[in-house]
C-alpha cells in the first residue's frame, strides 16, 4: 500500500497511518514548497491514497495520471474547489475534506481583519516602528469604530455564521447576509436580515466573504459590485481569492472608493495582483485562516482517518465525492 502526502502535515497524520496500516509505504514531499504537476505525478503516481492540500490542482488529467490504484483523496482543507469531484467519482475515488474543525480559527482571522482594518493596526505599527510616533495627539491615526456597525456576511455556512455571531454578540453589530438558502432559525437568533448582494454591499460597513469558490461565485465581487460599497467600508476575504476581481479591488482601494481590505486569500495565490502590496489600506495575510496548532493537528487527523477508512474498506467520514 502506498500513501503520498503532498505537503508536510502535523506528524500525527503519518503516525496514525503507520499505526493503522503497518507495512504501508508512506512518502512525503521532501521540499518546503508545493510540487508542480510533473513532480507530483512522478512522486505520487501509483499511490492508493493521496493526502493533499488546496494548492494541488487535482483536475481530471492529473487524477488520471496518478494511476488506477488511487482510492482516496483526503484534502487538508474544507474547500475543495481545486479537485475535480466528477472525475474522482467517475473513477470511484473517494474525496474527503475537513469541515467544522476550522470554523473558529477562520472566524478569528476574519474578525481580526475587520478590527485591524477599521482601526488601522498595521499602519499604526509601522508608523510607531519608524519612530514617527511623537506623542498622543487628538488627530493621530484615527480609524473607524466597529461597535454597532452593519456587517454583511456573504455565504452563510459554518464560518459565516460564526463570524456573524461574534460580531453580533461581541460588538452589537447589525447582521445582513446573502445566501442561496434561507436560514430562518439563525436569522431569528441573531436578528439577521437576508438581502440581495447589491443591497448588502450598499448597506454594510464591513463585508466578510465566506462562500465557496464555484463557477457562480468566481468574481462575485467584480468592479461593478465593488462600486456599490460605501467609501468607509472594509472588505474581508478569508474564503477564496477568485471570489473577488483582485485587479478591480486594487483600483477601488487605490482610489479610496472603499476604505480598506483585509485579505487572507488571493486570486492567483501565492502571487498578488500588481500594485496590491504597495497600498497602505490593505492588510495581507498568507492564507492562515485555519493555521492554529490545534486546528491543523485536527485537520491532519481527519485526513489520516479518511485514508485509513477507505484503505480498510470502510465508509470514510466527510466524504464530498
Ligand atoms: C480551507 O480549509 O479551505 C482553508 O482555506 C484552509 O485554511
Amino acid at each position: 500500500m502506498f500513501i503520498y502526502i503532498t505537503r508536510a502535515l502535523p506528524d500525527v497524520a503519518a503516525e496514525m497511518l503507520a499505526r493503522a496500516l503497518p507495512g504501508a509505504r508512506i512518502e512525503l514531499n521532501p521540499h518546503d514548497r508545493n510540487l508542480n504537476r510533473a513532480e507530483l505525478i512522478e512522486a505520487a503516481s501509483g499511490c492508493d491514497a493521496l493526502l493533499c492540500t488546496l494548492a494541488d490542482p487535482l483536475d481530471a488529467t492529473l487524477i488520471e495520471d496518478l494511476g488506477p490504484q488511487l482510492k482516496v483523496i483526503a484534502t487538508c482543507a474544507v474547500g475543495y474547489n481545486n479537485i475535480d469531484l466528477q472525475a474522482a467519482k467517475n473513477r470511484g475515488i473517494a474525496v474527503c475534506n475537513t469541515p467544522g474543525v476550522l470554523t473558529d480559527a477562520t472566524a478569528e482571522v476574519a474578525v481580526g481583519l475587520m478590527l485591524a482594518c477599521a482601526r488601522r493596526f498595521v499602519e499604526g505599527d509601522s508608523l510607531t516602528r519608524q519612530g514617527l510616533f511623537s506623542g498622543w495627539a487628538p488627530l493621530l491615526h484615527r480609524g473607524h469604530g466597529v461597535y454597532g456597525k452593519t456587517v454583511g456576511i456573504v455565504g452563510a455556512g459554518r464560518i459565516g455564521k460564526r463570524v456573524a455571531a461574534t460580531m453580533k454578540h461581541g460588538f452589537g453589530c447589525r447582521i445582513l447576509y446573502h445566501s442561496r438558502e434561507d436560514h430562518v432559525d439563525w436569522e431569528n437568533e441573531l436578528d439577521a436580515e437576508k438581502v440581495e448582494l447589491g443591497e448588502l454591499l450598499a448597506r454594510s460597513d464591513f463585508v466578510s466573504l465566506h462562500c465557496p469558490l464555484t463557477p457562480d461565485t468566481h468574481h462575485l465581487l467584480d468592479a461593478d459590485m465593488l462600486k456599490l460599497m460605501k467609501p468607509t467600508a472594509v472588505l474581508v476575504n478569508t474564503a477564496r481569492g477568485p471570489v473577488v476581481d483582485e485587479q478591480a479591488l486594487v483600483q477601488a482601494l487605490r482610489e479610496r472608493r472603499i476604505a480598506a481590505a483585509g485579505l487572507d486569500v488571493y486570486e492567483g495565490e501565492p502571487a498578488l495582483a500588481p500594485g496590491l502590496s504597495e497600498l497602505p489600506n490593505v492588510i495581507l495575510l498568507p492564507h492562515i485562516g485555519s493555521a492554529t496548532i490545534e486546528t491543523r493537528d485536527e485537520m491532519a487527523r481527519m485526513c489520516a482517518r479518511a485514508a485509513i477508512a477507505v484503505l480498510t474498506g470502510q465508509e470514510p467520514p466527510h466524504r464530498v465525492a
